[in-house]
């Protein structure tokens, strides 16, 4: 079946662990998609919805380390973005909790650019920086999540 949303080539920023992180939110867009054609009861939606915003909070935290390690000049910028769609799923979440009205699919359409755009337009921006700033675009993956922060830095 035809996933909502593809990961295409063209969402990658070139960092393994963050093209690995968008690619959890794109499932989650998936998911949110499919209760919703399937007509999935209202407990499902909100759970997937919280993840979803659990997971973007998340990953969030972590390009804002990353940006704050590396001194990216546009971190505030990049952060106040954050905060905005942030706040975009709260509201999104407290819509459907306070009226139980069902998800639409142009919802599901916003959130699919709220994603997108994100990572070509803002994301993309941030990755030449860190990466000549020493980022490696590769984890070791047998380290723990807090050893992966630190062979990032150690260049
Ligand atoms: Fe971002």
């Amino acid at each position: 079946m035809k996933k909502y949303m593809e990961w295409t080539d063209e969402l990658s920023v070139g960092i393994q662990e963050i093209d690995e992180q968008h690619q959890i939110l794109v499932n989650l867009i998936n998911m949110l998609y499919e209760a919703i054609i399937k007509r999935t009861d209202a407990e499902e939606v909100e759970t997937i919805l919280a993840e979803l915003l659990q997971y973007t909070v998340i990953h969030f935290s972590v390009e804002e380390s990353l940006m704050r390690i590396f001194d990216y000049p546009n971190y505030e910028d990049h952060k106040k973005t954050h905060q905005k769609l942030t706040s975009q799923v709260i509201e999104l979440q407290n819509k459907f909790k306070n009226t139980q009205v069902s998800i639409s699919v142009e919802v599901l359409h916003f959130l699919r650019h709220w994603l997108a755009d994100h990572i070509m337009g803002d994301d993309k921006k941030y990755v030449p920086y860190l990466v000549q700033k020493g980022l490696q675009t590769t984890w070791a993956k047998q380290r723990s999540w807090t050893g992966k922060i630190w062979s990032f830095i150690k260049t």
